[in-house]
């Protein structure tokens, strides 16, 4: 069976930082996951390369806008590799596959009577391509804050206002479409205020997929992006996606224009949404305006990458928002895993070559660990089953720390000075026991 997992495919204004790898990183580990339970899981990720800001970033930088998307890009796919994350797709939307893809969506919408052409005036947020609606000119943009410019222009829109039941009705049928529950029950309360219908063209920027047999119009970002988790892994029986992982701050996106655009091509919906919380530095969201950017680059050449991956999940609950600092970091990195897993480890291995041989010893061993082995690794399952990664690992922990404990209770050490060498090594013959012993 497969199990097909998305991140968002992120804009190319800016280099990788930690919040992309954050998403990144739990959608690898849950492509290992799944994949231990048998499943074939891929993942997709990606870069959002349209769009008015690439165009005047590249402007900025001197360069076309394909060559300034063309540098950013190849740092995002080495960003994953370094980290060792495993991409099956990394989509760029310059791709010319993808235009075909989203050229047909477009098609399918239109031909089910779901576009028209009208005529647009309002506000819009270059930085976010976010027309914002009951916007008065000057308003700020809800998302980040900048003024928002106004336009007007001749545009086809997408009939969203015919989607409002529908939509209500897919969240009632599946209850897990859109989770943690916050995030569903924001979207239920938008969706029951009425929906109107939305622009999904532009005809005042150049860098976009065009309309075919429509110039100047162009796709509208969001339109042109949300594609990409579909193009893919066009001809690979991959969708529809189990899982698209995003930020909060994307939900209303994927949450409600994403499945109207498919239920209005007449194409299968994504199963799950999840949208995590913000990786915030010292209480604010990370930002290059702010200047408080952390790179996952530094931290994997000093810790690791297990060691970032482990923090990431182990501090954050995920879905909610979570503090990143250097300090916690290495906490974490001190206690956890150098004096928790590490000593104990060690420890371990040390006790099976002394009393065993470099042997590890028959039978099942102390059975209140045995159990507790047992039910940690049930409830860590389903922890991770249901995202509650830090719960899971938490789980782990206590194992550790349980199997700590019994060893310096049992103190095979003295153990054996006593001559009980069954116990000190159990399963094991005495006279091999007693050979590594001395
Ligand atoms: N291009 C759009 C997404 C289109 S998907 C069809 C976009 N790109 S983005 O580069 O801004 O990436 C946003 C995503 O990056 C978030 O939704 C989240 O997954 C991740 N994060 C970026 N900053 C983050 C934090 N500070 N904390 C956690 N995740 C963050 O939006």
């Amino acid at each position: 069976m497969k199990y097909y997992i998305t991140t968002p495919i992120y804009y190319v204004n800016a280099a990788p930082h930690i919040g992309h790898a954050y998403t990144t990183i739990v959608a690898d580990m849950i492509r290992r996951f799944k994949g231990m339970q048998g499943y074939e899981a891929a993942v997709t990720t990606g870069s959002d390369e349209h769009g008015v800001n690439v165009e005047r970033a590249a402007e900025r930088a001197g360069k076309t806008p394909k060559e300034f998307t063309d540098v950013i890009a190849a740092a995002f796919q080495k960003e994953w590799q370094s980290l060792r994350l495993q991409v099956d797709y990394f989509q760029r939307t310059t791709n010319p596959q993808h235009a075909r893809v989203v050229q047909d969506l477009f098609e399918r919408c239109r031909r089910n009577g779901y576009i028209y052409k009208g005529s647009y005036t309002g506000q819009y947020c270059i930085f976010d391509n976010l027309y914002v609606n009951d916007a008065k000119p000057g308003d700020p943009c809800p998302d980040c804050g900048r003024p928002t410019e106004t336009i007007t222009e001749e545009n086809f829109f997408f009939k969203l206002s015919a989607f409002g039941e529908r939509l209500l009705e897919l969240y009632e049928r599946e209850p897990n479409f859109i989770q943690p529950e916050t995030r569903r029950n924001e979207v239920m309360a938008f969706v029951k205020q009425g929906l109107t219908d939305l622009s999904i063209t532009r005809s005042n920027i150049k860098w976009g997929i065009p309309v075919e047999g429509e110039a100047p119009h162009v796709f509208y970002v969001w339109f042109d992006a949300l594609t990409a988790y579909m193009s893919a892994v066009d001809g690979e029986a991959m969708w529809p996606a189990d899982l698209h992982l995003i930020g909060k701050e994307i939900v209303r996106f994927h949450a409600i224009y994403w499945p109207a655009f498919l239920m209005a091509a007449g194409l299968e919906l994504p199963k799950r949404i999840f949208a995590h919380g913000w990786l915030l530095f010292e209480e604010s969201k990370m930002s290059k305006s702010r200047g408080n950017i952390v790179r996952p680059e530094p931290i994997r050449r000093v810790m690791g990458v297990d060691a970032l991956r482990y923090f990431l999940l182990r501090e954050v609950v995920f879905g909610q928002d979570g503090s990143f600092s250097y300090d916690a970091l290495v906490g974490r990195y001190n206690s956890d895993l150098a004096n928790g897993l590490g000593n104990l480890a060690s420890r371990t291995l040390t006790m099976i070559r002394q009393y065993n041989a470099g042997a590890v010893p028959a039978g099942n061993g102390a059975p209140t660990i045995a159990e507790l082995a047992r039910t940690t690794t049930a409830s860590m399952i389903a922890a991770f089953a249901e995202f509650e990664f830090s719960k899971g690992l938490e789980a782990v922990w206590a194992l550790l720390s349980a199997t700590d404990k019994y060893i310096v209770e049992q103190a095979p050490w003295t153990l054996l000075k006593k001559g009980e060498e069954g116990r000190a090594a159990p399963g094991a013959s005495c006279s091999r026991a007693r050979r590594s012993a001395r």
